[in-house]
């Protein structure tokens, strides 16, 4: 990379004469509604005895926002965060908004709540819903998802469904995100088999980011902590599930710390059992396992030369209920609709410019290098990434 980057002065990579730093356009949105929630699942930040959810409130023209959302080329919208969106009262009318002003809404829930007709009705007219569900186990989905209950999730899909039948909707496409840890994934096959039943048509597999100080921390783990014959037990497991959604050709996105981190733990024992562990292999295996923002988590650091395959900064952002707008969801936020700047104002800023600079040139802070989410790539093959996107 040779014309690397002064955040102050307009900035080309390659011969490209397209400023690579200032972009005004997003492809998709996080929006949280709601900060708050009606569960207390194990492993999440929500469970902390000091966790204050809150509304979004600081939108105090929601119109005028779903404007500046359009002026941006937003396409398609998440509604998820940290807390349950069909808890907040106003839920329906905000999506009623964004879908008028013809986004592609996905919804993150637990489906928890018992729901009436106009919360089926609405639901039905998204284009994907994942609902987060951990296992199929009833005790089990208990003790990881404080709070909920699978038989209610399950009748709440189907009851979607059903308002999208009778109201003549196309289908939402349903997804199930899964947690992976200790506790569930010995019945994954189980789990796929039974989701596949229910017309899931895509799984997540998400890499378990552990908060320890959180009430009960100690009574779920990381895959990777898992002793030996349970480990591999449990590779076993991930192996059946992974063919039955091969075989019945539904999605599957794992996050690659996930991956990442197990293909490490395999590496490490098989070094142990032949008896040459190295030096080198004992810092690597301390380098995967890493502190994040969220708690203990496992990821692969970058070599020289490396940055992370990622576009988020340049199509993605996330905006909570509090204002705070970040990158991504690993990272602090980068400005905020509470101090009264525009979101396109906030896209644009100084933060985020050299966010989008660093990962470019692989100058890696804390936030990117000990990502859980994105893989390692090369700088050049992002900058050619980037360039296309920008194209
Ligand atoms: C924070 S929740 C918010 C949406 C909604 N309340 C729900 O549970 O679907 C979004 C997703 O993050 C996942 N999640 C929460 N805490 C996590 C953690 N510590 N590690 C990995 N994933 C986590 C949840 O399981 C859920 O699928
Ligand atoms: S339902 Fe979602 S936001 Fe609520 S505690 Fe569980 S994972 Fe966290």
């Amino acid at each position: 990379m040779t014309e690397l980057i002064n955040v102050e002065s307009p900035v080309k990579i390659g011969n490209s004469d397209r400023d690579c730093l200032e972009v005004h356009t997003t492809h998709s949105i996080n929006l949280e509604f709601t900060s708050r929630c009606n569960l207390r699942c194990v492993y999440c930040s929500v469970s902390h005895p000091d966790y204050v959810g809150q509304d979004l409130t600081c939108i105090e023209d929601f119109h005028a926002f779903v404007k500046d959302l359009k002026a941006r080329n937003v396409r398609h919208i998440c509604i998820n965060g940290t807390g349950e969106t069909l808890i907040l009262k106003d839920w329906r009318s905000y999506c009623q908004q964004l879908l008028e002003a013809g986004f592609s809404l996905t919804l993150i829930s637990n489906f928890a709540r018992e729901m009436d007709q106009e919360d089926y009705d609405t639901l039905a007219r998204l284009t994907q819903i994942n609902v987060s569900c951990d296992t199929v186990d009833l005790k089990v989905f208990r003790k990881l998802r404080r709070g909920g209950d699978f038989r209610m999730l399950v009748y709440n899909m189907a009851r979607v469904r059903a308002a999208a039948c009778a109201n003549g909707n196309m289908m939402p496409r349903f997804g199930w995100t899964c947690v992976v840890n200790d506790q569930n994934i010995l019945d994954l096959e189980n789990y796929v088999a039974t989701g596949i039943s229910m017309g899931v048509t895509q799984f997540a597999f998400n890499n378990l980011s552990k908060i320890s100080d959180l009430p009960h921390a100690e009574s779920f783990n990381h895959v990777c902590e898992m002793p030996q014959e349970r480990f591999y037990e449990a590779l076993g497991a991930l192996e059946r599930a992974l063919k039955l959604i091969k075989k019945f050709r539904v999605e599957i996105c794992c996050e690659s710390g996930f991956l990442d981190s197990i293909n490490a733990r395999v590496n490490m024992d098989q070094a142990k059992s032949e008896d040459v562990t190295t030096q080198t292999q004992v810092k690597e295996l301390a380098q995967w396992k890493v502190a994040t923002s969220v708690g203990i988590a496992y990821s692969v650091s970058p070599k020289s030369g490396q940055t992370r395959d990622c576009l988020d900064p340049w199509n993605y952002a996330i905006v909570r209920a509090d204002g705070n707008v970040s990158p991504c969801c690993q990272r602090e936020p980068v400005g905020s609709l509470a101090s009264g700047q525009s979101i396109n104002d906030i896209l644009n800023n100084f933060s985020i410019k050299r966010l989008r600079q660093n990962l470019l040139s692989g100058d890696l802070d804390e936030g990117c290098r000990f990502c859980v989410s994105r893989p390692l790539t090369d700088c050049g093959t992002l900058q050619d990434k980037v360039r296309r996107h920008l194209a």
